[in-house]
Protein backbone atom coordinates (compact mmCIF):
# COMPACT_ATOMS: atom_id res chain seq x y z
CA UNK A 1 0.00 0.00 0.00
CA UNK A 2 1.31 3.63 -0.88
CA UNK A 3 0.67 6.01 1.69
CA UNK A 4 -0.22 9.58 0.70
CA UNK A 5 0.24 12.27 2.61
CA UNK A 6 -2.10 15.69 2.17
CA UNK A 7 -1.06 19.52 3.43
CA UNK A 8 -3.77 21.77 4.73
CA UNK A 9 -1.95 25.08 4.96
CA UNK A 10 -3.28 26.68 2.62
CA UNK A 11 -7.48 26.82 2.08
CA UNK A 12 -7.74 24.90 -1.36
CA UNK A 13 -5.14 21.98 0.08
CA UNK A 14 -7.32 21.87 3.55
CA UNK A 15 -10.80 21.16 1.65
CA UNK A 16 -8.98 18.55 -0.65
CA UNK A 17 -7.74 16.71 2.43
CA UNK A 18 -11.21 16.97 4.17
CA UNK A 19 -13.05 15.91 1.41
CA UNK A 20 -10.40 12.73 0.93
CA UNK A 21 -9.66 11.66 4.97
CA UNK A 22 -13.87 11.47 4.40
CA UNK A 23 -14.15 9.67 1.54
CA UNK A 24 -11.88 7.16 3.25
CA UNK A 25 -13.33 7.38 6.46
CA UNK A 26 -16.89 6.83 5.14
CA UNK A 27 -15.71 3.85 3.38
CA UNK A 28 -14.41 1.83 6.67
CA UNK A 29 -10.36 2.46 5.74
CA UNK A 30 -8.01 4.27 8.28
CA UNK A 31 -6.67 7.93 7.78
CA UNK A 32 -3.83 9.31 9.95
CA UNK A 33 -5.43 12.76 11.56
CA UNK A 34 -3.38 15.30 13.51
CA UNK A 35 -4.99 16.48 17.08
CA UNK A 36 -3.84 18.66 19.27
CA UNK A 37 -1.88 16.34 21.55
CA UNK A 38 -0.60 13.83 18.65
CA UNK A 39 -1.33 12.08 15.76
CA UNK A 40 -4.25 9.73 15.95
CA UNK A 41 -5.19 6.76 13.17
CA UNK A 42 -9.08 7.40 12.87
CA UNK A 43 -11.39 5.00 11.85
CA UNK A 44 -15.25 4.94 12.25
CA UNK A 45 -15.43 4.04 15.79
CA UNK A 46 -19.05 2.32 15.16
CA UNK A 47 -17.91 0.26 12.21
CA UNK A 48 -16.18 -3.17 13.93
CA UNK A 49 -14.27 -3.92 10.01
CA UNK A 50 -12.59 -0.38 10.03
CA UNK A 51 -11.41 -0.25 13.64
CA UNK A 52 -9.93 -3.74 13.31
CA UNK A 53 -8.17 -1.98 10.98
CA UNK A 54 -6.75 0.12 13.36
CA UNK A 55 -5.36 -2.72 15.32
CA UNK A 56 -3.68 -4.65 12.39
CA UNK A 57 -1.12 -1.48 11.31
CA UNK A 58 -0.75 -0.59 14.44
CA UNK A 59 0.17 -4.46 15.36
CA UNK A 60 -1.62 -3.68 19.08
CA UNK A 61 -3.15 -6.24 20.43
CA UNK A 62 -7.03 -6.47 21.40
CA UNK A 63 -7.03 -5.74 25.05
CA UNK A 64 -6.03 -2.65 24.25
CA UNK A 65 -9.14 -0.46 24.23
CA UNK A 66 -9.35 2.91 21.87
CA UNK A 67 -10.47 6.19 22.62
CA UNK A 68 -13.39 7.60 20.88
CA UNK A 69 -13.54 10.79 19.55
CA UNK A 70 -16.90 12.77 19.12
CA UNK A 71 -17.66 16.11 16.53
CA UNK A 72 -18.65 17.72 19.15
CA UNK A 73 -19.69 17.64 22.85
CA UNK A 74 -23.08 17.94 22.52
CA UNK A 75 -22.89 13.94 20.91
CA UNK A 76 -21.43 12.68 24.31
CA UNK A 77 -24.65 10.46 24.42
CA UNK A 78 -24.50 9.04 21.77
CA UNK A 79 -21.80 6.73 22.81
CA UNK A 80 -21.71 7.15 26.26
CA UNK A 81 -23.90 6.49 29.62
CA UNK A 82 -23.41 9.20 32.11
CA UNK A 83 -24.52 8.29 35.61
CA UNK A 84 -27.26 10.50 37.06
CA UNK A 85 -24.63 10.78 40.46
CA UNK A 86 -21.81 12.79 38.09
CA UNK A 87 -23.85 13.99 35.42
CA UNK A 88 -23.33 17.43 36.85
CA UNK A 89 -19.96 17.34 37.25
CA UNK A 90 -19.60 16.12 34.13
CA UNK A 91 -21.23 18.53 32.15
CA UNK A 92 -19.08 21.14 34.34
CA UNK A 93 -16.00 19.33 32.85
CA UNK A 94 -16.97 19.37 29.30
CA UNK A 95 -18.10 22.80 29.65
CA UNK A 96 -14.47 23.55 31.19
CA UNK A 97 -12.20 21.56 28.41
CA UNK A 98 -14.20 19.96 25.78
CA UNK A 99 -12.77 20.60 22.56
CA UNK A 100 -9.51 19.73 24.53
CA UNK A 101 -6.80 17.12 26.01
CA UNK A 102 -9.26 15.45 28.17
CA UNK A 103 -10.39 12.18 27.92
CA UNK A 104 -13.44 10.83 30.43
CA UNK A 105 -13.82 7.18 31.01
CA UNK A 106 -17.75 6.30 31.11
CA UNK A 107 -20.15 3.68 30.70
CA UNK A 108 -20.79 2.88 27.50
CA UNK A 109 -23.68 2.86 24.66
CA UNK A 110 -24.26 -0.53 23.31
CA UNK A 111 -23.94 0.91 19.58
CA UNK A 112 -19.55 0.95 20.61
CA UNK A 113 -18.49 -2.04 19.39
CA UNK A 114 -16.26 -4.18 21.74
CA UNK A 115 -13.79 -3.65 19.98
CA UNK A 116 -13.20 -0.70 20.67
CA UNK A 117 -13.27 -0.71 24.68
CA UNK A 118 -11.31 -4.32 24.17
CA UNK A 119 -15.02 -5.82 26.06
CA UNK A 120 -14.86 -3.28 29.06
CA UNK A 121 -18.16 -1.73 30.07
CA UNK A 122 -16.62 1.78 29.72
CA UNK A 123 -15.68 3.81 26.51
CA UNK A 124 -12.81 6.74 27.14
CA UNK A 125 -14.30 9.47 24.75
CA UNK A 126 -13.07 12.86 24.06
CA UNK A 127 -13.58 16.24 21.58
CA UNK A 128 -10.45 17.34 19.78
CA UNK A 129 -9.61 21.14 19.46
CA UNK A 130 -7.48 20.50 16.55
CA UNK A 131 -8.81 22.64 13.78
CA UNK A 132 -7.93 19.85 10.82
CA UNK A 133 -9.32 17.15 12.90
CA UNK A 134 -12.32 19.60 13.80
CA UNK A 135 -13.11 19.86 9.87
CA UNK A 136 -12.66 16.04 9.23
CA UNK A 137 -14.71 14.93 11.79
CA UNK A 138 -17.71 17.69 11.33
CA UNK A 139 -17.42 16.91 7.95
CA UNK A 140 -17.83 13.29 8.65
CA UNK A 141 -20.30 13.57 11.41
CA UNK A 142 -19.37 10.47 12.95
CA UNK A 143 -17.59 9.12 16.31
CA UNK A 144 -13.75 8.61 14.90
CA UNK A 145 -11.85 5.89 17.52
CA UNK A 146 -8.33 7.34 17.48
CA UNK A 147 -5.23 5.99 19.21
CA UNK A 148 -1.81 7.24 18.90
CA UNK A 149 -0.56 6.61 15.21
CA UNK A 150 2.85 4.85 16.18
CA UNK A 151 3.35 0.98 15.89
CA UNK A 152 1.95 -0.72 19.41
CA UNK A 153 4.42 0.03 22.45
CA UNK A 154 6.57 2.58 19.86
CA UNK A 155 7.06 6.81 20.30
CA UNK A 156 3.72 8.38 19.83
CA UNK A 157 4.05 10.83 16.65
CA UNK A 158 3.66 14.53 17.18
CA UNK A 159 4.26 15.34 13.05
CA UNK A 160 3.37 13.70 10.05
CA UNK A 161 6.61 13.02 9.17
CA UNK A 162 6.45 10.88 12.43
CA UNK A 163 3.41 9.26 11.19
CA UNK A 164 5.19 8.13 7.86
CA UNK A 165 8.13 6.67 9.93
CA UNK A 166 5.75 4.45 11.99
CA UNK A 167 3.12 3.50 9.83
CA UNK A 168 4.33 3.98 5.67
CA UNK A 169 2.91 1.35 3.41
CA UNK A 170 0.58 0.46 6.26
CA UNK A 171 -2.02 3.02 6.00
CA UNK A 172 -3.99 4.85 2.81
CA UNK A 173 -3.43 8.39 4.26
CA UNK A 174 -2.02 11.19 6.52
CA UNK A 175 -3.08 14.49 6.82
CA UNK A 176 -0.48 16.93 8.06
CA UNK A 177 -1.37 19.38 10.34
CA UNK A 178 1.94 20.68 11.27
CA UNK A 179 3.10 20.27 14.68
CA UNK A 180 1.00 19.23 17.78
CA UNK A 181 0.15 21.97 20.08
CA UNK A 182 0.65 20.06 23.35
CA UNK A 183 2.87 17.16 22.16
CA UNK A 184 1.71 14.53 25.14
CA UNK A 185 -1.77 12.62 25.01
CA UNK A 186 -4.52 13.82 26.51
CA UNK A 187 -5.02 13.33 30.31
CA UNK A 188 -7.59 10.09 30.76
CA UNK A 189 -10.20 10.43 34.15
CA UNK A 190 -12.39 8.38 35.85
CA UNK A 191 -14.93 9.76 37.90
CA UNK A 192 -16.57 8.80 40.65
CA UNK A 193 -19.64 10.67 42.87
CA UNK A 194 -18.80 11.32 46.32
CA UNK A 195 -19.54 13.51 49.33
CA UNK A 196 -18.92 16.71 49.88
CA UNK A 197 -16.31 16.22 46.50
CA UNK A 198 -16.36 13.89 43.83
CA UNK A 199 -13.65 12.22 43.00
CA UNK A 200 -11.70 12.17 40.03
CA UNK A 201 -8.53 9.75 39.29
CA UNK A 202 -6.21 10.46 36.58
CA UNK A 203 -5.61 7.14 34.79
CA UNK A 204 -2.86 8.93 32.37
CA UNK A 205 -1.59 12.11 33.07
CA UNK A 206 -1.24 14.56 30.36
CA UNK A 207 -1.74 18.28 29.33
CA UNK A 208 -4.96 18.90 31.70
CA UNK A 209 -3.13 18.88 35.57
CA UNK A 210 -4.20 17.62 38.92
CA UNK A 211 -4.73 21.26 39.59
CA UNK A 212 -6.39 21.98 36.60
CA UNK A 213 -8.59 19.43 37.68
CA UNK A 214 -8.57 20.12 41.51
CA UNK A 215 -11.65 22.57 41.16
CA UNK A 216 -13.99 19.78 39.51
CA UNK A 217 -13.32 16.97 42.81
CA UNK A 218 -10.47 15.16 44.80
CA UNK A 219 -8.18 14.39 42.39
CA UNK A 220 -6.27 11.16 42.79
CA UNK A 221 -3.28 10.82 40.07
CA UNK A 222 -2.87 6.71 39.54
CA UNK A 223 0.74 6.18 38.15
CA UNK A 224 1.33 2.59 39.04
CA UNK A 225 2.44 0.45 36.29
CA UNK A 226 -0.35 -1.87 35.35
CA UNK A 227 0.99 -5.57 33.91
CA UNK A 228 -2.28 -6.65 34.12
CA UNK A 229 -4.08 -6.60 31.01
CA UNK A 230 -7.31 -6.70 32.39
CA UNK A 231 -7.13 -3.53 34.00
CA UNK A 232 -9.28 -0.08 34.27
CA UNK A 233 -6.12 1.81 31.59
CA UNK A 234 -4.71 -0.99 30.01
CA UNK A 235 -2.70 1.06 27.88
CA UNK A 236 -0.69 2.14 30.92
CA UNK A 237 1.80 -0.47 30.17
CA UNK A 238 5.10 -0.37 31.28
CA UNK A 239 5.94 -1.08 27.38
CA UNK A 240 4.85 2.25 26.16
CA UNK A 241 6.01 5.34 24.91
CA UNK A 242 9.56 3.41 25.00
CA UNK A 243 12.49 3.90 22.50
CA UNK A 244 14.35 1.53 20.68
CA UNK A 245 18.09 2.32 22.67
CA UNK A 246 17.77 1.87 26.29
CA UNK A 247 17.19 4.32 28.33
CA UNK A 248 17.64 5.22 31.79
CA UNK A 249 16.55 8.02 33.93
CA UNK A 250 18.44 9.63 36.95
CA UNK A 251 17.32 10.70 39.92
CA UNK A 252 20.51 12.62 40.44
CA UNK A 253 23.97 13.13 38.74
CA UNK A 254 25.98 10.73 40.91
CA UNK A 255 23.17 8.07 39.87
CA UNK A 256 25.42 7.26 36.50
CA UNK A 257 28.99 6.11 35.74
CA UNK A 258 30.23 5.62 32.67
CA UNK A 259 30.99 2.23 31.12
CA UNK A 260 34.17 2.67 29.53
CA UNK A 261 33.45 1.79 25.57
CA UNK A 262 29.93 2.53 25.75
CA UNK A 263 28.08 5.72 23.76
CA UNK A 264 25.81 7.57 25.22
CA UNK A 265 23.15 10.44 24.60
CA UNK A 266 21.41 13.21 26.98
CA UNK A 267 18.16 13.81 26.93
CA UNK A 268 18.22 17.32 29.21
CA UNK A 269 15.89 19.18 30.40
CA UNK A 270 17.27 22.50 30.25
CA UNK A 271 20.40 21.93 29.18
CA UNK A 272 21.95 24.19 32.11
CA UNK A 273 25.77 23.33 33.39
CA UNK A 274 24.74 23.97 36.71
CA UNK A 275 21.98 21.03 36.69
CA UNK A 276 25.22 18.92 36.65
CA UNK A 277 24.34 16.35 34.29
CA UNK A 278 26.08 17.96 30.69
CA UNK A 279 29.48 16.61 31.85
CA UNK A 280 29.13 13.15 32.70
CA UNK A 281 30.49 11.83 30.23
CA UNK A 282 31.45 13.02 26.67
CA UNK A 283 27.98 12.22 25.49
CA UNK A 284 27.74 11.92 22.09
CA UNK A 285 24.56 14.19 21.57
CA UNK A 286 23.24 16.57 24.33
CA UNK A 287 19.27 17.24 23.46
CA UNK A 288 17.61 20.32 24.89
CA UNK A 289 13.98 19.98 25.92
CA UNK A 290 13.47 23.70 27.24
CA UNK A 291 15.91 25.62 26.18
CA UNK A 292 13.84 28.34 26.93
CA UNK A 293 15.23 27.63 30.70
CA UNK A 294 13.03 24.80 31.95
CA UNK A 295 9.43 25.63 30.58
CA UNK A 296 7.17 22.30 31.22
CA UNK A 297 4.74 22.98 28.32
CA UNK A 298 7.81 23.50 26.25
CA UNK A 299 9.35 20.43 26.87
CA UNK A 300 6.57 18.87 26.29
CA UNK A 301 5.68 20.10 22.88
CA UNK A 302 9.39 18.54 21.70
CA UNK A 303 9.29 15.55 24.60
CA UNK A 304 8.67 13.32 21.21
CA UNK A 305 10.15 14.14 18.77
CA UNK A 306 13.21 14.32 21.19
CA UNK A 307 12.78 10.97 21.86
CA UNK A 308 12.59 10.07 18.42
CA UNK A 309 15.43 11.81 17.20
CA UNK A 310 17.95 10.54 20.07
CA UNK A 311 16.36 6.73 19.63
CA UNK A 312 18.10 7.09 16.00
CA UNK A 313 21.41 7.81 16.53
CA UNK A 314 22.32 4.58 17.44
CA UNK A 315 24.02 4.89 20.64
CA UNK A 316 24.29 1.96 23.52
CA UNK A 317 21.76 4.66 25.93
CA UNK A 318 19.78 7.26 26.45
CA UNK A 319 20.45 9.18 29.53
CA UNK A 320 17.19 10.64 30.89
CA UNK A 321 17.98 14.68 33.47
CA UNK A 322 14.96 14.50 35.63
CA UNK A 323 12.15 17.16 35.67
CA UNK A 324 10.14 18.62 38.03
CA UNK A 325 7.13 16.64 39.10
CA UNK A 326 4.43 19.15 38.63
CA UNK A 327 2.11 20.51 35.95
CA UNK A 328 3.24 18.96 32.54
CA UNK A 329 6.03 17.66 33.90
CA UNK A 330 4.14 15.24 35.71
CA UNK A 331 3.38 13.03 32.45
CA UNK A 332 6.36 13.55 31.40
CA UNK A 333 8.40 11.56 34.02
CA UNK A 334 5.32 8.98 34.17
CA UNK A 335 6.52 8.28 30.41
CA UNK A 336 9.75 8.43 31.17
CA UNK A 337 9.82 6.21 34.57
CA UNK A 338 7.61 3.25 32.14
CA UNK A 339 10.39 3.55 29.54
CA UNK A 340 13.33 3.20 31.49
CA UNK A 341 11.64 -0.01 33.37
CA UNK A 342 11.60 -1.49 30.30
CA UNK A 343 15.51 -2.12 29.84
O1 LIG B 1 -4.43 12.42 23.10
C1 LIG B 1 -4.85 11.30 22.96
O2 LIG B 1 -5.54 10.73 23.80
C2 LIG B 1 -4.49 10.57 21.64
C3 LIG B 1 -5.16 11.33 20.50
C4 LIG B 1 -4.98 10.64 19.19
O3 LIG B 1 -6.51 11.54 20.80
N1 LIG B 1 -4.92 9.21 21.69
C5 LIG B 1 -4.28 8.27 22.42
O4 LIG B 1 -4.78 6.99 22.25
O5 LIG B 1 -3.37 8.52 23.15
P1 LIG B 1 -3.99 5.69 22.70
O6 LIG B 1 -4.70 4.53 22.13
O7 LIG B 1 -2.59 5.79 22.33
O8 LIG B 1 -4.24 5.61 24.21
C6 LIG B 1 -5.53 5.36 24.63
C7 LIG B 1 -5.53 4.79 25.99
C8 LIG B 1 -5.56 3.28 26.06
O9 LIG B 1 -4.33 2.68 25.87
C9 LIG B 1 -6.12 3.09 27.44
O10 LIG B 1 -5.14 3.26 28.42
C10 LIG B 1 -7.08 4.23 27.57
O11 LIG B 1 -6.78 5.13 26.57
N2 LIG B 1 -8.44 3.76 27.38
C11 LIG B 1 -9.14 3.63 26.25
N3 LIG B 1 -10.36 3.15 26.48
C12 LIG B 1 -10.44 2.95 27.79
C13 LIG B 1 -11.45 2.46 28.65
N4 LIG B 1 -12.61 2.06 28.17
N5 LIG B 1 -11.19 2.40 29.96
C14 LIG B 1 -9.99 2.81 30.43
N6 LIG B 1 -8.99 3.29 29.69
C15 LIG B 1 -9.21 3.35 28.38
MG1 LIG C 1 -0.59 5.46 22.33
Amino acid sequence: MTTTTLPTDLPPLMHAAVEEAGRLLRSGDVVALPTETVYGLAADALNPTAVAKIFEAKERPTFDPLIVHLPDKKQLDTVADVPADIQKVVIQLIERFWPGPLTLVLPKKACVPDMVTAGLPNVAVRVSSNPVFKRVIQHLNKPLAAPSANRFGSISPTSATAVQAELDGRIPLIIDGGACMHGLESTIIKIEAGSPKNFITILRPGPITPEDLKAFGKVKVETRTVIDEATEAPGQLASHYAPRTPLRLLSKPSDFTPVEGKRYALMSYRGEEKDGYLDLTEFEEIMVLSPGNGKLPEAAVRFFYILRALDQLGVDEIIAEPMFEHGMGIAMMDKLRRASINH
